[in-house]
């Protein structure tokens, strides 16, 4: 499963590149607020730490635009800054539209805010490269969300579409773990996501056991 970061913070993306070898990003508008920067300097700035590697990089297009040809112009446009570029496009019936005029013209999308099977299904029939459920978002609603990437990989694999599914809206290493367990080709998360799920109480535990025998160890 590939590992993406999903943040428009210059630092946190510099870390997880050399820390992680992150295998993509992924930011959304309201990650570009939280960076405190303006939308088109931090992306241009976020492409050139990604210049030269085949890695995607996930933008969003402006989520007021409602006409299907105008998200196709702002995504020809954003494509056109960077190759490592993914345009995000929310699940809708213009983004579905725009999304097939997209690829038609060899832009890869990210369909994005995706809470059902039947949006994946839209996206994949209209070529979207990568799908985005949001498991976060529908838990924190109420919602299970553990089914949600087993039942979009199954569709993928009924019918052989190509897209892949980026596990999103990640909040915790249980949500990681049954992304994997489904089957989601990639997971996006945030850096204290992450981050948290490198620890385990258990394994500071078990590193104070160790240190305490070696340190009551005989020296030779
Ligand atoms: C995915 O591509 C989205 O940017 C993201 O996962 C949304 O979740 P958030 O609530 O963490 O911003």
């Amino acid at each position: 499963m590939q590992m993406f970061l999903d943040s428009a913070k210059v630092d946190e993306i510099r870390h997880a590149l050399e820390m992680w070898d992150i295998d993509g990003l992924t930011t959304n508008p309201r990650h570009v607020r939280d960076s405190g920067r303006a939308f088109r300097p931090v992306i241009k700035e976020i492409a050139e730490l990604f210049a030269g590697t085949e890695k995607p990089v996930s933008v969003e297009v402006n989520p007021h635009l409602v006409d299907w040809s105008q998200i196709v112009s702002q995504g020809l446009e954003l494509a056109e800054l960077s190759p490592n570029f993914v345009i995000k496009v929310g699940a809708s019936e213009p983004g579905f539209k725009a999304i097939r005029e997209l690829a038609r013209q060899g832009i890869r999308t990210n369909a994005t805010l995706v809470f059902t099977v039947g949006q994946a299904w839209h996206a994949a029939r209209a070529g979207a490269s990568y799908i985005s459920p949001f498991l976060g978002w529908k838990e924190q609603h109420g919602d299970g969300a553990s089914e949600l990437i087993g039942e979009v990989a199954e569709m993928l694999d009924n019918y052989s579409y190509d897209a892949e599914i980026i596990a999103a809206a990640i909040r915790n290493s249980r949500q990681i773990a049954d992304a994997a367990v489904a089957g989601a080709h990639c997971i996006t998360a945030s850096l204290a996501v992450f981050q948290e799920s490198f620890r385990n109480p258990y394994t500071n535990l078990g590193e104070e056991i160790f240190q305490n025998a070696w340190d009551a160890t005989p020296e030779e």
